[in-house]
């Protein structure tokens, strides 16, 4: 795949200096990636909120936390693995970022930052990542769970966000993180 970098590292410098479209204005700065770039497994997230708009890094709020039960449940800590958002910074008021915004970000960064850790699988948590992944007729109640190729050739499985789940409640809130934990399994065995 093309890149504009000779290395992730310096595609990181480039990150956290990004100011290319209006939504670092309201951000505090954009939020880069965690984990390690030789990861099999790429998890790809929405955007940031408040806590990872405050330490520069992504899914370490209270979605994060979720992420890191449901990933030990199948034997997965976060350092091996590679973590990043469609959005690099907050959209004010933490709203949903569009489509486009998430076209428009995701190109400049994520589609570089997948050419150097160039992962065996990715993970598309929530709608906005599928949609950018899958293309935007894609829905998350619909293809959830289901196998898709990407546009890097690697293959692609999305499961529920963790925010979706933390606001769910008794037997719907089970059942959507059983869901979560078959989707993470799936992908998890498709990496060996
Ligand atoms: N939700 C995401 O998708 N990513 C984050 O970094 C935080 C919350």
């Amino acid at each position: 795949m093309f890149t504009t970098f000779s290395n992730h590292t310096e595609l990181e410098q480039a990150l956290l200096a990004c100011d290319r479209c209006p939504l670092r204005r309201d951000a505090i700065g954009p939020t880069s990636c965690n984990g390690t770039v030789e990861a099999p497994l790429a998890v790809v997230g929405e955007g940031p909120g408040g806590v990872e708009d405050e330490y520069g890094v992504p899914l370490v709020g209270p979605s994060g936390q979720l992420l890191d039960k449901a990933l030990g449940s199948v034997g997965v800590t976060r350092d091996k693995i590679y973590t990043t958002n469609i959005i690099k910074c907050r959209p004010k008021g933490n709203r949903t970022p569009t489509v486009e915004e998430g076209r428009v970000c995701a190109l400049n960064w994520l589609d570089e930052e997948l050419g150097f850790v160039n992962p065996k699988v990715i993970v598309a948590l929530g709608s906005v990542a599928l949609k950018y992944l899958m293309g935007p007729d894609a829905r998350i109640t619909k293809d959830r769970g289901r196998w898709f190729d990407t546009k890097y050739g690697i293959p692609a499985i999305a499961t529920y966000h963790p925010a979706y789940l933390l606001r769910l409640t008794g037997h719907d809130q089970v059942k959507a993180k059983w869901e979560v934990f078959y989707d993470l399994k799936a992908a998890v065995e498709k990496t060996r």
